[in-house]
């Protein structure tokens, strides 16, 4: 339902600073962290599924970080416990600024954070192949790095998003090997850098020609390239005027066969149709065991009514007011418990199969590109200070986009987070780096250019 594809406001000059601290690595909260295991989400032990709404006041178009207004995060986060969830979903955050105080926040109210590692600025743009290789650069990741910095030691930060509907129509599934080597750079960032092992995986536009391609597309390959987990965003459940679709009857069945075999967790990142009759008749199906052997969970589309109309709270003259889709919402929640014991929980799936390239799916490769060269100096410095949110849509291009291919593996962890040698399993630096250095097949590109529907033949 979110893009980034809104313009911004102009802002100041960005000037990262490249620090060459070690990161800190205490913890801060008193929620167990979430770690995964075979297709699902652990809290310590206990199986953990997601019940939360997505957190954005003012919407994507006013990209705005929720958890430095204190004030009306201290509001809201009386509404979530009311509500009875456990997560709260983020677009944006400013990753310029300390979250000490809004983390906290949650953390005392048992809430986790899942949250969009990109900003409007600082973002893939999926406008044409020529974009889309220009804007996966240095400066972008110092951004998205710079984020995983400012989130990684609070116990109550669920997950990463390394992108969100980038592909939204069967016209740019060529985004995919973009979407894919963030999400692989960014979990050789947190592997380098950081002491826990935070999931970082990709939620996806419930585009229906390409939905599962895209599952087994970022799942497959090797250990360093494959997401942590799958999500979409899903609004084919809608209750009647008089009454509750079905499980069938919304085809959910389908959703729980096609997915049944999937060796990690997948989770609905948005839902909640609005037609006819909202009265999240869905939450029941999540929370049953007719599901839980599949999906983890989900996160309700949105808390604030925006210009969109799907929130569960109005804002009136800075006021607060739930709306019946707030009840109803609540209702639902607290009807839906958790099935007992691991709810059907599978360990030890296999790795997917990469899709073939069809008429609908459009990427002929399995290779990626490598991490852009000047990124590479943050995984011994460390990002450095984030820009935060005064990018402008310009800031896509400020960077030295890829030159080269990688290797199957280029993102094995290069050092451990304390500045030793990376783990020798893996090869260690001294593989990473003969990898990067691979000579540039033109030819990729090209592909890449030619994996465009409509798009004409292009010459880099
Ligand atoms: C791709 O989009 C950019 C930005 O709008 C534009 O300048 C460029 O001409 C486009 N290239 C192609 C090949 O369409
Ligand atoms: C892709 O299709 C959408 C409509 O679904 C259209 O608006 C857009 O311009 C197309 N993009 C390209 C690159 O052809």
């Amino acid at each position: 339902m979110k893009s980034f594809a809104a313009l911004c406001a102009f802002g100041a000059a960005i000037a990262p600073t490249f620090a060459g601290v070690a990161p800190r690595q205490q913890s801060k909260g008193s929620l167990p962290p979430v770690t995964v295991r075979g297709n699902a989400f652990y809290a310590g032990d206990k199986r953990f599924y997601m019940r939360g709404v997505a957190y954005q006041p003012g919407g994507a178009s006013d990209a705005k970080d929720p958890l430095l207004d204190l004030e009306s995060l201290r509001r809201d986060v009386k509404n979530f416990k009311d509500l009875g969830i456990n997560t709260i979903r983020i677009y944006t955050i400013d990753n310029s600024e300390n979250h000490d105080e809004g983390m906290k926040m949650l953390d005392d109210a048992g809430i986790y954070l899942a949250l969009d590692a990109n900003t409007p600025a600082y973002s893939l743009n999926r406008e044409n192949a020529t974009t889309l290789h220009q804007s996966y650069n240095d400066v972008y990741l110092q951004s998205v790095f710079a984020t995983i910095d400012q989130f990684a030691n609070y116990n109550n930060l669920l997950l990463f998003f390394s992108g969100n509907e980038v592909i939204n129509a069967k016209n740019n599934t060529n985004a995919a090997p973009y979407i894919k080597a963030v999400t692989r750079d960014m979990k050789q960032y947190i592997s380098n850098r950081h002491s826990r092992q935070i999931p970082v995986g990709y939620s996806a536009a419930d585009v229906a020609e390409v939905i599962k391609q895209q599952a087994l597309y970022f799942d497959c390959g090797t250990e360093d390239e494959r997401a942590d987990f799958f999500a979409f965003n899903d609004y084919s459940w809608c209750d009647k005027e008089d009454g509750l679709q079905t499980f069938e009857g919304a085809a959910w069945d389908r959703k729980v066969e096609t997915y049944k075999n999937f060796p990690r967790p997948i989770f609905l990142s948005e839902h909640g149709c609005t037609e006819p009759k909202r009265q999240w008749g869905e939450v029941a199906a999540l929370f049953s065991t007719k599901m839980s052997s599949v999906y983890s969970g989900g996160l309700a589309y949105e808390y604030t009514v925006e210009p969109n109309g799907f929130g569960i709270v109005d804002i009136k003259n800075g006021k607060i007011e739930p709306n019946g889709d707030f009840d109803l919402l609540k209702a639902a929640y607290a009807k839906a418990k958790d099935p007992s014991g691991d709810g059907g929980a599978r360990m030890n799936g296999k790795a997917s199969q990469c899709p073939p390239k069809d008429d609908d799916w459009e990427v002929t490769t399995t290779k990626l590109l490598a991490m852009p060269e000047g990124a590479r100096k943050f995984m011994d410095d460390g990002a450095g200070e984030g820009p935060g949110l005064d990018g402008t849509d310009s800031s896509h291009w400020m960077g030295e986009p890829s030159t080269e291919t990688a290797e199957p593996g280029s993102g094995q962890a290069t050092r451990t987070p304390t500045g030793g040698a990376g783990p020798a399993s893996t090869g260690g630096a001294e593989e990473g780096a003969a990898v990067m250095g691979a000579e540039v097949p033109m030819r990729f590109l090209g592909l890449i250019a030619a994996s465009m529907v409509f798009g004409a033949a292009l010459v880099f």
